[in-house]
Order: structure tokens, then sequence, then C-alpha cells
């Protein structure tokens, strides 16, 4: 079986990463940009046309890297390449560049997510981290959202990215306030890398681990704004557990949507989908009391828009998706990329991910194809099922060192969720915010270690046109334990009483009633409900 792993031919990743560029026209304080040493240069179009079938396979494609990717003089080029496939599309920008013709291009390309990375709300903190002047930036994304509302479209949707630092912590709730005033509702807080000691320690630049109780204060004052804002605040993995704790629901206590919900619900129906018909909408939410500037227009955006997605293209490619590999006895690393994903760079080189520096092949002097299943492709993949991972592996925040494969009587979502192992069917393979979505069923398997209670982490997620309520039911070995109801992209904690049993491993259903597909329209991917966690309590 396992060697079967590695000498089997695995089919074209669905996911590709593409470097279009490693110039950039900022210099961010903590950027390692330009400090360690590395060539500048952009994708060339040739470079491009190597690609051939992998682009037309992706069903995600990641146009950008470690630069500023709108300058790219063949940016426009490459967009329009990768929209021709199937493929989902989005970029991470410093939004500087995006003017009215850039904007049209995003839109024309059919690009899903914009991530734009602003650090900071005050124009002044934000000029020290980035150097250069947020209005303009704000100014560009205003505009893409109006061209977005003439044009009767919700994409690019618009994601603001934060690096979370211990100077510019306290201008989280101002982030958030930002975010929601350019009528966006999504904000990451990434985490800070360090990279080069002197220059990190002559700025003053710090995780926010090394500063947890400041940081605890702000995150904790800052989800109460986001909850009031509507904006969903995506936190790294490695500061999660500086969050204050979820809401807790003990089923069969049903949430009730919020009233933003429900003026989302009565807009949905209200609106008929002609521009009179979306005016008249804005008006009535003014009326109804929702009068943030930023709150109307992202709802103008989302509710005036009954169109099915720019790009449809998960649910045809559906059939790219692989599960992980199953893995023998001993491996320590839970990380699927060299099956599932590769980052072309600029010069056309291969490489496993955007984390690994390591070629693995060119495709100017050879075929993706013939690289992807050469032997040294091969022979990574090897090393990292093997004791002995790649060097940059051990380093990766997805590598999970602490036996990852073993069930456990918990599960999260980026720590141990080995896919394919304690996740059983039903998954998708995307991780979106922190979580992972189910199909309309799904099963996760827990080690029982006789605790009387279930702790269940769910969100729900949010579509233009079907609004955010899920619900369905759980099932402990196959015994109904309650129901869940989310209407909210943060996760909310539901616990569940469980029947005593002897089994050595419970076997979780979680089933949710969204089965209402229209087929052409919706993304078959996230059908379910958003999943972030389990464990056995109490
Ligand atoms: C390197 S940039 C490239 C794209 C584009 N130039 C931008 O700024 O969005 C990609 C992301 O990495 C983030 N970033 C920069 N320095 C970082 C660091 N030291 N640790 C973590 N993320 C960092 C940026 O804020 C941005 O969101
Ligand atoms: S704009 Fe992006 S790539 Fe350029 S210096 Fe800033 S973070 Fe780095």
């Amino acid at each position: 079986m396992f060697a079967r792993l590695i000498s089997a031919d695995v089919p074209p990743p669905p996911c590709v990463q593409i470097e279009t560029t490693t110039r950039c026209n900022l210099r961010c304080i903590m950027c390692p940009k330009g400090t360690n040493g590395e060539t500048m240069g952009d994708l060339s179009a040739s470079t491009l046309e190597n690609l051939g079938g992998l682009i037309d396979n992706a069903w995600e494609i990641r146009a950008h890297g470690f630069g500023e990717t709108f300058l790219n003089r063949d940016f426009e080029k490459i967009l329009r390449r990768c929209g021709d496939g199937q493929a989902t599309i989005s970029i991470v920008t410093n939004g500087t560049l995006i003017d009215e013709r850039r904007a049209h291009l995003l839109i024309d390309a059919g690009v899903e997510t914009i991530y734009v990375s602003i650090d900071a709300a005050d124009p002044e903190l934000f000029r020290v981290i980035r150097k250069t002047s947020l209005k303009k930036i704000v100014d560009n994304l205003l505009r893409l959202q109006m061209m977005k509302l003439e044009r009767r479209t919700p994409y690019p949707r618009i994601v603001m990215q934060m690096v979370g630092m211990s100077n510019n912590i306290h201008d989280l709730p101002g982030m958030i306030r930002l975010t929601a005033s350019v009528g966006s509702n999504e904000l990451n807080l990434v985490a800070f890398t360090e990279f080069d000691m002197e220059t990190v320690h002559s700025l003053k630049l710090r995780s926010l681990l090394d500063c947890p109780d400041e940081a605890r204060r702000w995150l904790a004052e800052s989800q109460v704004v986001a909850d009031e804002l509507g904006v969903h605040l995506d936190v790294a993995h490695v500061y999660r557990e500086l969050m204050p704790p979820p809401r807790e629901v003990h089923a069969p206590a049903l949430v009730r949507p919020g009233p933003l919900a429900l003026v989302r619900k009565a807009f949905a129906h209200a609106l008929s989908g002609d521009f009179a018909g979306l005016l008249a909408g804005i008006d009535r939410k003014a009326r109804l009391g929702v009068t943030r500037a930023g709150s109307v227009l992202r709802h103008a955006i989302e509710w005036g828009v009954p169109t099915a997605p720019a790009r449809d293209g998960a649910a045809a490619t559906l059939s790219a998706l692989r599960p992980a590999p199953r893995l023998g006895p001993s491996p320590k690393v839970r990380c699927t990329d060299p099956w599932n994903a590769v980052m072309i760079n600029y010069k056309g080189e291969v490489n496993p991910c955007c984390m690994s520096q390591r070629v693995l092949g060119n495709v100017n002097d050879s075929t993706f194809e013939a690289i992807w299943d050469g032997d040294v492709y091969r022979g990574f993949r090897e090393q990292l099922l093997s004791d002995e991972p790649p060097p940059e592996c051990r380093n990766c925040a997805k590598a999970g060192w602490h036996h990852p494969f073993e069930l456990d009587d918990w599960i999260e979502v980026g720590v141990n969720d080995a896919f394919g192992v304690q996740l059983g069917t039903g998954w998708c393979e995307a991780i979106l915010n922190g979580v992972r979505w189910t199909r309309e069923q799904a099963l996760l398997r827990l080690r029982n270690s006789g605790k009387r209670r279930l702790r269940l982490e769910l969100a729900s997620w949010e579509d233009p046109r079907y609004g955010l309520e899920r619900r369905g039911s759980v099932r402990v070995n196959e015994v109904r334990v309650g129901d869940f109801e989310v209407a909210s992209r943060n996760a909310t904690q539901f616990t569940y009483d469980l029947p005593p049993s002897d089994a050595s491993e419970l076997v979780v259903r979680l089933v949710s009633d969204w089965t209402d597909t229209p087929g052409d329209a919706i993304d078959v991917r996230r059908l379910g409900v958003g999943f972030r966690s389990a464990a056995l309590v109490e």
C-alpha cells in the first residue's frame, strides 16, 4: 500500500500556484522580500504556454507569489489564460495598482477572490508599516466595489489580510471597521513569520505569541466588533489559542438567525435582480436601520446579483479531487501538497509548494507531466512519507509533528485532521477560513476516551443567493444525539450528551439538510456545514 502511493501515477494537481513576479513596488517593514538574495523577474508568456494542460486541469489557481502580482507586464495575458480553464482564481495584492482598467480585468477574467494586504487602519501606522498611502488603496477598493455593482457581479470577493504583529494588534478593531466600510466581510489575521533577526530586532517587530496578554485583549475586543459588523475574523492557526472561546450552545437548543441574517433574507426575497430593485433594496435596508454605508454596499453587491458565480468550475472538476494518501504506521507528516498542489516560480521552476525552494524540474526544459511523474518528484513524495521528511517540511505550519495519524478524542482543522484518516467520507479537500467543508453528510472518527459529551465547532458558509443558515443533525455510532443550526461564519460550539458506549471508536456523522442543490450554480464542494473541531469533553 505504502509503496503503491509512491510508485502510482499521480493525476495532475488540482491546485496550482503561479509566481507571476518577484518584483515589488513597496518595501514593507515586515516583509522578507529582498533580504534573502533572491533574483527579481517576471513569469513570461512563453513559460505560461509551457504549462499547457496544468492550467486546464486545475480547479484552483493562485496567481501570485512573493512580489506585487500586477507588476508583471504580461499579467493581463496570464490572468486571461488562467480564466480560460475551469479553475477558481485568486490573487494576493497590496492593492496599490488596482486602477479602473485592472478592476475591469479582474471582473472579466472571473477572479473569485482578491486578498488585499492592509496591516493597519490608522493611516499613520499604515505608512510606518507599508510606507505608502492607505487612502489610495481604499479608494481603489471602493472603485472596484462600485464597478462590481454596476456590472452586477459579486466577484472578485475582497478579503482583507493583515499580518498580526505586536506593533499593530491594537489596530485590529479598526481593521474590522475598515473591512466593513469597504464592503468586505472577511479579514484574515495572518501569523508574522520572523525572517532576518537583525531587522526584526532593530524594528522591534514581534509575533503575537511574544505579547500574548496584549494580543488576547485586542482579539477579544475585535471579535465583539466583528460580530457586530458581520465581519468574519479568521485568525491564523498559531494565534487561535489567543482567541476568546467561541459562543457555546448546548444542543438541542438552536441558534436563531440574528437580525442581520433576517434582513438579508428579506432582501433576498425582495430583490428581483434588476438594478431598480437593487436600489429599492438599499432604500429598504436603510429604512430597516442598517445604515452603515459599507454594509449597505456589501449587501447590495451580494443580494443584488442573483446570477451564478463567475466560475462554477469546481463542480465540473470535482473528479479531480482525490483523497490524501492513507499513510503507513510511522509517517509524521500530514501534508498532501505533493499529490494535490504545485508551485511554478517565475523562472518556470517547479517547486512542491510555496514553502519549499526545492527545484523538481523546469517547464521550459521538459513537460510538466514528465516532471510530475518523474523520479525526482517521486523521490520527494517518498521522503515526505518517510521518518525523515525534507528539512523545509519540518518547519512548515502544515506539518503536524505530534502523531497526527493516530486517532485521538479530539480533532481540529489544521492540527490533527489527517485527511482520509480521522475524517471518513463526505469531506471536501478545501480548507477555507480555518474550516473544512462537508458535503451533505460527512463522517469523522474519534477515539472513545469514555467522556460523556461531544463538543463540535461548526460554522456556516455564506452563499450570496441562499443566505447563511444551515441546519442538520448529529449522530454518534448511528444514534442521533441532537441537531445543529448555524447562521454565522464564525464557529459556534455545540455540545451533545453521549449515550454510553463500549466501542473503541466513535463515528460522528454530520447530516446537513442543505440538499437544495440547484446544480448549475452552487459550489458542491461546500454543500453542507463548515467544521472546525470536535472533542470529547468531561
Ligand atoms: C509577500 S506578500 C505578496 C503579495 C503582495 N505584495 C502583498 O503585499 O499582498 C503576501 C502576503 O505575505 C504577507 N507578509 C509579508 N511579510 C510577512 C511576514 N514576515 N510574515 C507573514 N506574512 C507576511 C503580506 O502582508 C501579504 O499578505
Ligand atoms: S507589498 Fe507585499 S511583497 Fe511587497 S514588500 Fe509589501 S508585503 Fe512584501
